[in-house]
């Protein structure tokens, strides 16, 4: 029996069909994946599953009653819940406020603080979630808050529950905790629908899944039996796409990035690494490890209270950002949205505007190169927009991603590249071609450096990996002794029990 139902559902933006005639029914009890390539329309379905988007044309009905609400409380009022794929929580509220927006436990007129915090401690509790209630969202890592914006999820007693690309900044411990909790909402009868770009997460959590390419109905499967991963993959892209972990053999160079010592207030301890040149070097740990931080102190975007980086045994003068770009040393930051997005710019500028610019005002403009760099990324990327001139805010998630990603794979003159987390929310076709050019540029000699948290992606593409740990590199592997049991091992604190894979 189907409980969601949807139909004949379109959605046009100028220029772009965000959904056309889209229609697909989930029962009760189920969870049901949905996949696409990055544009091809997922979040706009949530959206106007939500209410925040009015659809062209369509219908939702749920549990036969045809809904027609006007606003994102309607929606809420017929029970269902979206956790959105940017975060949506109030910064300078506490975790318990935030969960319990407008509706306080109150005595004689006065918010009662006590038994707010004691009732949504509890159910944080319940659910798994080790967040303090007291605590402001903004003082939460990025994985924190995403739990935080799932228990709001989870304590409303909803319907229909949406997840768009809930775990892309969770560590696999949190998604453990996760996944129990939507194996409870299955049980419970709720109908989910999970947005998702990996695939090993689709097929161990959901029932069914309904696939979209450009907008449009690409392929919808009942049950999960006799689905592959090449079949959807396939279903996304629209053509056959080979093993995306090309690594070959390269070889290594004299040593470019050498760092020394190094610790600031986020990285207490003296760290030390060096990468080479046509080095791929990743870093894995969980996320929280301190890796972002690290590499925020080598990039100089965080002071320093001690240590070197030298390039080409050459010491940065400074450690700042606007030294270490001319010194030929740039990072692609993990959080792109808050680093990276031009806001009300077009792609063409995003992509062009180069770091060094980005950086520095007295840049010299070159319009008709930058006009070519950006339509080079925006094929070879797969970004998909209606030009160059499209305001960068009116890409989907992932193709923001990709613009920003570009930027920092065009600069020119660069010797140690560190991107973090480079494929964060990016469809598996873009992938391929990101990995393709940064295998490229080692070959060009550049030294290599690459956050991830994702297991598959850091062993397959690295050279050498090296593992942090509460904030500290605690393992070395190379090539050859690459194992998801021993790197899992390596970054998980002696205190936790270790933690099944994630990875199938
Ligand atoms: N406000 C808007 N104005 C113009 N175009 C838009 C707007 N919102 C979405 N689009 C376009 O609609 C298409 C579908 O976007 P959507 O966000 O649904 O993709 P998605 O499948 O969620 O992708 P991703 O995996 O990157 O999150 C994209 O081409 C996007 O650029
Ligand atoms: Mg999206």
């Amino acid at each position: 029996m189907s409980f969601l139902e949807l139909s004949g559902l379109s959605k046009t933006y100028p220029g772009v069909t965000a959904l056309a005639d889209i229609g697909f029914s989930v029962g009760r009890g189920r969870v049901h994946g949905l996949m696409g390539e990055n544009g091809a329309g997922k979040s706009t379905l949530i959206r106007i599953l939500s209410g925040d988007t009015v659809a062209d044309a369509g219908e939702i009905r749920i549990d036969g009653a045809v809904q027609r609400y006007g606003s994102a409380r309607d929606a809420f009022g017929a029970g269902v819940v979206v956790v959105h794929q940017e975060l949506q929580l109030v910064p300078d509220l506490s975790v318990a406020e935030n969960l319990r927006l407008g509706r306080f436990p109150a005595r004689g007129g006065i918010v009662d603080f006590k038994a707010l915090f004691a009732e949504v401690g509890k159910a944080l509790d319940e659910i798994g979630i080790a967040v303090d209630p007291r605590a402001k969202v903004a003082t939460l890592s990025i994985g924190e808050r995403q739990m935080v914006e799932i228990a709001k999820a989870v304590m409303i007693d909803a319907r229909v529950i949406a997840l768009d690309e809930p775990t892309s900044s969770l560590s696999s411990r949190e998604s453990e905790i996760l996944f129990r909790l939507i194996g409870r909402l299955r049980d419970a009868g709720k109908v989910i629908l999970y947005v998702s770009h990996r695939l090993e997460e689709i097929f161990r959590l959901c029932d069914g899944c309904t696939v979209l390419r450009d907008g449009k109905l690409a392929a919808h499967h009942e049950t999960m039996e006799g689905v592959t991963r090449e079949r959807i993959v396939a279903e996304m892209v629209g053509r056959e796409i080979a093993d995306i972990w090309t690594w070959r053999p390269r070889t290594a160079g004299a040593t470019r990035l050498s760092v020394d010592g190094l610790q600031g207030s986020r990285v207490p301890q003296p760290q030390s690494f060096t990468a080479q040149a046509g080095e791929i070097l990743g870093f894995f740990g969980l996320v929280g490890a301190g890796r972002s931080e690290l590499m925020r102190l080598v990039f100089g975007a965080d002071p320093a209270s001690g240590g070197a980086v030298r390039i080409d045994g050459q010491p940065l003068e400074e450690l700042s950002p606007r030294q270490a770009i001319r010194d030929g040393l740039v990072l692609c930051p993990e959080d792109r949205k808050a680093d990276g997005i031009i806001q009300g710019r077009s792609v063409g500028d995003n992509i062009a505007i180069a770091a060094r610019r980005h950086h520095s005002p007295f840049g010299i403009l070159q319009p008709r190169r930058e006009a070519t760099t950006a339509d080079r990324f925006i094929e070879t990327l797969r970004i998909r927009t209606p030009s160059r001139r499209q305001d960068i805010v009116n890409l989907s998630g992932g193709n923001q991603q990709k613009v920003i990603l570009a930027r920092w794979l065009a600069e020119p003159d660069v010797k140690v590249l560190i991107v973090d987390e480079p494929t964060r929310g990016i469809d598996v076709g873009a992938k391929a071609e990101i990995y393709e050019i940064l295998y490229a540029l080692a070959e060009k000699g550049l030294a290599i450096v690459v956050v991830s948290s994702e297991l598959p992606e850091i062993m397959g593409i690295c050279d050498r990996i090296l593992v942090m740990c509460e904030r500290r590199i605690v393992a070395e592997f190379d090539r050859p002794s690459f194992s998801e049991a021993a790197l899992l091992a390596a970054a998980l604190p002696d205190s936790e029990a270790p933690l099944t894979s994630m990875v199938s």
